[in-house]
C-alpha cells in the first residue's frame, strides 16, 4: 500500500503539488489525472524520490520513503516514463536487462526473465531480443520500456503517460495488454494520464488533480455519477452514459452464436436455422466470415451469400471495452460484432442491442441522480457542499 499525507511540494513560489493525501491499496491501479502542469509528474516522482517533498510523508507498505537511499528505494520500483528513455547503443534485451545487471543478478537468472517478458509484451524475443532501438516502432518501444520496468519484478510501478507518444490504436492495443498483464501480475500501479477516456478504462481509482490539489479521488463510476465539483463534471466530460462503457467488457454482455464450419449448402442452410447469420470458422474454430442466412434462401450459394473477414479487423475480444466494441460497429456500419480469443477462435457475438441495453441502465441510474439536482448547480469550491454532494 501506497500512502501519501499532507504531500507539498515548492519551487521557491510555485507550490507545484499542495498538501495531497491518498492511498493506494496493494495490486490496484491508481490513475493520476489532471490539466497540464496540475502536479501529476511531480507528484509521482516524489514516490522513488527523484525529487524530495518540501513537507509531507510517503510511505511504501508503512516504510517512509525517505528512510530509504534512492538507489535502493528505485530497485524496487518500476519506472516508465512517456520517452521510454532506451539506450541507443544497448539491444532490447540489453535494455531490458539493465536493473537486474544493477542489481547484481548473474545472467542465467534474468536471461530467461528478458525473454519471457518481452513475450508477455508482445515482443517474440525470437525477433526483437537483437534489435537496436532505432529499428523499433514507438509503440514496440513503448512495449520494451514495460518489459523493463517489469523484469525484476517490482511489487511498485510508477508510469508516466507512458502510452502518450503513440497513435490510438496502438494505444488501444498496449492499454489492453496492460489490463490482460496487469490482470496476471497484480502489480500497485500509479499510472499518469490526461486521457480520461484511458483512465475509465484502466484505474480502480482515479486522482483528479487541479493546480498542485486533488479534487477527487475515487472509482471511476463515482467521478462519473458524483463528480464533487464542477470542475470533476467538466473535465470527466458530459458524455458520461458513452464513457460508462468504457468500464463494462464484452464478456459481460456477449452471447453465443451459431457457428459452422465448411462452406457445403446444406451445411450451411441447417445451421441458418432460425438465425439470421451464421458465422464461418476453420477447423480450428478461427473466424472466417458469416452467411447472410436470407440471401442463402433466395437461393444464392453460400460461397456469394457470404462474407470473407480478417477477425484481427473485424472481431472483438471478451475483454474489449463496450466503448470499443461501439466504436468497431458504427465503423464497419455493423448491428453485431463477432467475439473471438486471442488466436481468433470464435466465441460469441455482442449486439448493438445489448450495449443499448447497458446504456439504458446506465441512462435510468444518472436520470435517477439527477433528479432535483441540476448539474450546472453543482458548487465549484466549499469542501462542506461537496460532502452533502457525494
Ligand atoms: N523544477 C521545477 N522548477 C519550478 N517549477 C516546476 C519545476 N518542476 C515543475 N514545476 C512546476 O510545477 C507544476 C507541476 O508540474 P508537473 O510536471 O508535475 O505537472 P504535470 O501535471 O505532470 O503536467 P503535464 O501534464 O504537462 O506533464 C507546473 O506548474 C510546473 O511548471
Ligand atoms: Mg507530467
Amino acid at each position: 500500500m501506497i500512502t501519501l499525507r499532507d504531500v507539498t511540494k515548492r519551487y521557491g513560489e510555485v507550490t507545484a503539488v499542495d498538501g495531497v493525501s491518498f492511498e493506494v491499496p496493494s495490486g490496484e491501479v491508481c490513475v493520476l489525472i489532471g490539466p497540464s502542469g496540475c502536479g501529476k509528474t511531480t507528484t509521482l516522482r516524489m514516490i522513488n524520490r527523484l525529487i524530495e517533498p518540501t513537507s509531507g510523508s510517503i510511505e511504501i507498505d508503512g516504510q517512509d520513503v525517505m528512510s530509504v537511499r534512492p538507489e535502493e528505494l528505485r530497485r524496487h520500483i518500476g519506472y516508465v516514463i512517456q520517452s521510454v528513455g532506451l539506450f541507443p547503443h544497448l539491444t532490447v534485451a540489453e535494455n531490458v536487462a539493465t536493473v537486474p545487471k544493477l542489481l547484481g543478478w548473474e545472467r542465467r537468472r534474468y536471461e530467461p526473465k528478458v525473454r519471457e517478458l518481452l513475450g508477455i509484451v508482445g515482443l517474440p524475443p525470437a525477433e526483437y531480443a537483437d534489435k537496436y532501438p532505432r529499428q523499433l516502432s514507438g509503440g514496440q518501444a513503448q512495449r520494451v520500456g514495460v518489459a523493463r520496468a517489469l523484469v525484476a519484478d517490482p511489487p511498485l510501478l510508477l508510469m508516466d503517460e507512458p502510452f502518450g507518444a503513440v497513435d490510438p490504436l496502438t494505444r488501444e492495443r498496449l492499454q489492453a495488454e496492460f489490463v490482460r498483464i496487469q490482470r496476471e501480475l497484480k502489480k500497485t500501479v500509479i499510472f499518469v494520464t490526461h486521457d480520461v477516456d484511458e483512465a475509465i478504462k484502466l484505474a480502480d481509482r482515479i486522482a483528479l488533480m487541479r493546480s498542485g490539489n486533488l479534487e477527487q479521488y475515487d472509482t471511476p463510476e463515482t467521478l462519473l455519477d458524483h463528480p464533487a465539483s464542477k470542475f470533476v463534471h467538466d473535465f470527466m466530460g458530459s458524455d458520461r452514459a458513452l464513457k460508462r462503457l468504457g468500464r463494462a467488457r464484452v464478456a459481460n454482455v456477449m452471447r453465443t452464436v451459431e457457428s459452422t464450419t465448411g462452406g457445403a449448402r446444406s451445411v450451411v442452410a441447417e445451421a441458418c436455422g432460425g438465425s439470421r447469420f451464421v458465422y464461418l470458422t476453420d477447423e480450428r474454430g478461427v473466424l472466417e466470415g458469416w452467411v447472410d442466412c436470407k440471401v442463402l434462401d433466395a437461393g444464392t450459394p453460400p460461397e456469394e451469400a457470404g462474407t470473407t473477414v480478417d477477425w484481427h479487423e473485424a472481431a472483438v475480444h471478451p475483454e474489449t471495452t463496450l466503448k470499443d466494441a461501439l466504436s468497431r460497429m458504427l465503423g464497419f456500419g455493423f448491428r453485431n460484432v463477432a467475439v473471438v480469443d486471442a488466436d481468433g477462435r470464435l466465441v460469441g457475438e455482442v449486439s448493438l442491442a445489448a450495449i443499448e441495453g447497458t446504456m439504458a441502465d446506465a441512462d435510468t441510474h444518472i436520470a435517477n441522480l439527477e433528479e432535483g439536482e441540476v448539474l450546472g448547480a453543482i458548487p465549484e469550491e466549499s469542501p462542506a457542499e461537496r460532502d452533502e454532494l457525494t
